[in-house]
């Protein structure tokens, strides 16, 4: 059976938006026949990378200099074949996912190439994982603004050498657990988040007419900045 390692990223653990979302997108990768496992990086013993020379490239290859947390994550990612990295916009990310995965890097090879004009490295040789996708949730309107998210996990993926599969955008998350209004295109978002789930899992990719229905608007541009502004008057 294949196995997705999903990173949560959220400081919000499994009580946030990207929980809400994530939920159905693994109910989904379950039944395409993946095992799902999520982590928590902000509920992790997780230290941030503090090591300039790179210990983990060239001196011990594969062995991170700092023992916590992330050492029970490592055999994880040699067991995955599958990485999903699923976080809120914090413009661009919250810190702790930005730390692990700054720790990844044992899993990488210093065996660089060129590719495209780019220095790529590619992932060890034990380790597993063979595509990354991403799946992000933001409080504004638009899906654009996740696009930095989208580039991160782009590059990341070909840094080490796997497949892009694709990312789940979900702007303003916040409504589909929380307004009424739009509970029956939020149901509907969420059985096509299910359905992206098993995409993945069954294609090792998500259909762009899946992701592109998942990040419908569920409210004008102007009616969600006035429910935000509504919290912060104008300045006198
Ligand atoms: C520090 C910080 C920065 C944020 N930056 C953005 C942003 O640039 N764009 C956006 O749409 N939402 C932004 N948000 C809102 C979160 O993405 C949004 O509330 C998300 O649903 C939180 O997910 P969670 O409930 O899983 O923590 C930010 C939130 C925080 C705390």
């Amino acid at each position: 059976m294949s196995k997705a390692l999903v990173v949560n990223g959220s400081p919000s653990l499994d009580k946030g938006n990207t929980a809400h979302v994530l939920s159905f997108f693994i109910d989904g990768l379950r039944e395409g026949g993946c095992e799902p496992e999520v982590v928590y990086p902000s509920g992790m013993d997780l230290e941030p990378c503090s090591c300039a020379i790179m210990h983990c490239w060239y001196t011990k290859p594969g062995e991170c200099c700092i023992d916590d947390g992330m050492s029970a994550v490592y055999p994880k990612l040699r067991e995955a074949d599958t990485l999903v990295l699923a976080t809120p916009v914090y413009t661009p990310l919250p810190g702790r996912m930005q730390d692990f995965m700054n720790r990844m890097t044992p899993m990488m090879r210093p065996r660089l190439r060129s590719k495209d004009g780019r220095t790529r490295a590619t992932f060890r040789k034990e380790v597993g994982i063979r595509r990354i996708a991403l799946l992000a949730v933001s409080g504004w309107w638009e899906k654009a603004n996740m696009d930095t998210l989208v580039r991160i996990t782009r590059e990341y993926a070909e840094d080490c050498g796997v497949k892009f599969a694709g990312a789940v955008l979900r702007p303003h998350a916040f409504l589909m657990s929380s307004y009424r209004p739009v509970a029956d295109e939020a149901k509907h978002i969420r059985e096509l988040l299910k359905k992206a789930g098993t995409e993945l899992a069954v294609l090792g990719r998500m259909k762009e007419d899946t992701l592109d229905a998942i990040s419908v608007p569920l409210i004008s541009e102007q009616k969600l900045r006035e429910r935000f502004n509504r919290l912060c008057p104008d300045e006198r």
